[in-house]
């Protein structure tokens, strides 16, 4: 039975590992080249299906060498692909992408298949909305694409998560109304509220703004720092990041949200703060490792206490 479904994108990732990243019109020589499997929803899904998770992406692949690897690659990950599907008429997305020898990163994207997928793919999977428990959607696709899927899995009953990115600052209200939850990095929120976050309490202040546009829920993850909550009933939460070695943040935002989402429904939706302290171990071990999706973890690799009260 399928728990969290993602409506995202696939994205074949191209990074170049360099001593810093490049000033505008500059060019740096890299040190280090890798090519992995990426995309914020595909990313998203893979982390939950590595800690165990039924998952299932609703998704669009060119029909080239790209997007048959890439659908060998999310089976491999035990995802349910019926909903990934092949177009001719773009190639399968693609992220040039650049990390500093700090971890930090930045990312273009050509998004391609991606772009296609419609809201009738979405009305033609809707079947699998039964049994979830958590849709998960970032802003990779079309955007009326990832409107029309959370108002579907809203009306089926379905918790709705909305990770903002990349940042659309003119987002209509529609997308926060039908997000029981909404997810974005500190520079997001930065973008979309107008309020520089730097700390836990600018990204509370920032949070509590969010909230005013209609949802319930909102987190912002805050890299090193941890991340914070705010909740439309006056709770915040703030989380405190681990320390680590980081060698690579490309994806961890989407290991937190991946992780979240697994907890969330293992746990039940009482245990939220648990539920982001553990998403949050789970993409601070993420970028200690190099590579997108070849950074997060699987549930062998981590230490039983992190799925404490965790049956299956
Ligand atoms: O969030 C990281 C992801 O953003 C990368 O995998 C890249 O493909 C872009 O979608």
């Amino acid at each position: 039975m399928t728990e969290i479904i993602v409506v995202g994108a696939c994205n074949i990732d191209q990074i170049v590992y360099t001593p810093r990243l490049p000033d505008a019109g500059e060019t740096v020589l890299g040190t280090d080249y890798q090519i992995g499997f990426g995309g914020k929803g595909a990313n998203q899904c893979v982390a939950a299906s590595k800690l165990g998770a039924n998952v299932a992406l609703i998704s669009k692949v060119g029909d080239d060498d790209n997007g048959k690897r890439y659908i060998q690659n999310l089976k491999r990950c035990g995802v349910d692909t019926s909903n990934v599907l092949i177009t001719d008429a773009s190639c399968t997305g693609v992220a040039p992408i650049t990390v500093a020898n700090d971890g930090s990163n930045n990312i273009v994207v050509f998004s391609g298949a991606n772009m296609l997928l419609s809201r009738e793919d979405i009305d033609s999977a809707a079947g699998i909305m039964k049994s979830a428990k958590i849709l998960l959607c970032q802003l990779e696709i079309d955007k009326f694409t990832t409107l029309h899927s959370l108002k579907a899995a809203k009306n089926a009953g379905v918790t709705t998560l909305l990770n903002i990115a990349p940042a659309i600052e003119d987002l209509s209200d529609e997308f926060f109304i039908n997000s029981d939850i909404i997810c974005l990095n500190e520079t997001e929120a930065s973008a979309l509220t107008g309020i520089e976050v730097v700390d836990a309490t600018t990204a509370v202040s920032a949070a509590n703004q969010l909230l005013s546009k209609g949802t319930s829920n909102c987190i912002i993850t805050l890299g090193k720092d941890g991340s914070v909550a705010a909740q439309e009933n006056g709770e915040v939460y703030i989380v405190h990041g681990d320390k680590v070695d980081a060698k690579d943040t490309t994806g961890a935002g989407d290991a937190f949200i991946g992780a979240f989402a697994y907890f969330f429904c293992k746990l039940g939706s009482s245990n939220y703060m648990e539920a982001m302290k553990r998403a949050n171990t789970v993409a601070g071990i993420s970028v200690t490792k190099k590579g997108t999706q070849s950074s997060y973890p699987m549930r062998t690799d981590l230490p039983e206490a992190l799925f404490e009260g965790i049956v299956n």
